[in-house]
């Protein structure tokens, strides 16, 4: 009589072929970018670029034809989500859209768990945002194949921190020496916990200028002490600006404020406006992972040294880069 054997938990697409088993990070997760070495980093950028010469030349290619990624959102996103289905179409494979989860199961009462092994029956890969911290990791222990967090809560987003680095590295051509610094809701921002421990791989100097109830959770701080980078804080831009190679701002994130008075009081503490740019060095770069809600005013958007729109495109690089290298194929 013939047994079955429950699926394995070996997270790789279910035919392997050629050496792609030896591909690095084939089949594996991307839930933090605690995972990441520098070796690492460097690997994804190369792999980043010839994804950007290949859209420059050819816009499309079949590198992941045949293959199905299924989009998870939990919470709004227009970057991530369709930054990812470009990514996934530009390299000829398709796209399980499930963007408004009330549409879907979910809101009939379906688990985490059931909703992911329902989808890894479908995709070869799932990208996931959800607004509980550790929900990716859980995601991931059920599924066989690759999880990607695409922003779990206030825990972490590692694809914007990996496209954020990959933008600093285009732009300003190298990583060690420089001074980053990070403004606005660094408590609840997952980008920026993301970004600073990604960071802390190289030998950077690190700002947080925020209101006092949005400061750099402390356990972050103390991470990055533990590993001797030098870290400051701050409640006004002016004493860093000048110092700065990049200026990371951020949202003040109004969907995690429990009382909305308390948002109001801190929505408008800072703003970028063309007469800070004054003071700024001419080399710098501005970056947002966005939206932006005010914080950064339009007329800034002229100076060469705004980055953000380019951060966006560096994005599609990244994720093409991720997405071929979980399914085997860079
Ligand atoms: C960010 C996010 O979702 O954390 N957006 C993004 O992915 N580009 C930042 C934000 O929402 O403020």
């Amino acid at each position: 009589m013939a047994t079955f054997s429950p699926p394995f938990r070996r997270k790789s697409p279910y035919m392997p072929f050629g050496d792609q088993r030896n591909a690095p990070f084939y089949g594996r997760d991307i839930l933090s970018v605690k995972q990441f070495k520098r070796s690492d980093l460097e690997y994804i950028f190369g792999v980043a670029h010839e994804m950007r010469e290949m859209v420059e030349r050819v816009g499309s290619f079949d590198l992941l034809k045949g293959k199905i990624l299924a989009n998870l959102f939990y919470e709004p996103s227009t970057r991530t989500s369709s930054s990812f289905t470009s990514a996934m179409e530009r390299l000829g494979g398709s796209v399980i859209p499930i963007n408004e989860v009330r549409y879907s199961s979910v809101s009939k009462g379906e688990s985490l768990p059931d909703t992911i092994r329902t989808l890894e029956c479908y995709a070869d890969v799932i990208v996931l945002r959800h607004p509980e911290v550790g929900a990716s990791a859980l995601a991931a222990q059920y599924a066989r194949k690759p999880i990607i967090n695409a922003g779990d809560g206030v825990g972490e987003h590692p694809t914007q921190a990996l496209l954020d680095l990959f933008t600093i590295f285009s732009e300003l051509g190298q990583m060690d020496g420089i001074t980053v610094t990070m403004l606005g809701d660094l408590k609840y921002g997952r980008t920026v916990h993301s970004l600073a421990r990604l960071l802390s791989l190289y030998d950077v100097r690190l700002n947080y200028v925020s209101p006092d109830i949005l400061r750099m959770p402390p356990e972050i701080i103390q991470e990055l002490g533990d590993k001797s980078i030098p870290q400051a804080e701050f409640d006004a831009l002016e004493p860093v600006l000048p110092q700065s190679d990049v200026l990371y701002v951020t949202r003040v994130q109004k969907e995690r404020f429990e009382d909305q008075q308390v948002y109001e009081s801190v929505k408008g503490a800072f703003i970028i406006t063309p007469e800070t740019m004054h003071n700024a060095k001419e080399r710098m770069i501005v970056m947002h992972p966005l939206p932006r809600v005010g914080e950064i005013h339009m007329d800034v958007d002229a100076d060469p040294r705004a980055a953000y729109f380019r951060q966006m495109e560096y994005g599609l690089y990244v994720r093409m880069a991720l997405l071929a290298m979980v399914l085997g194929k860079a």
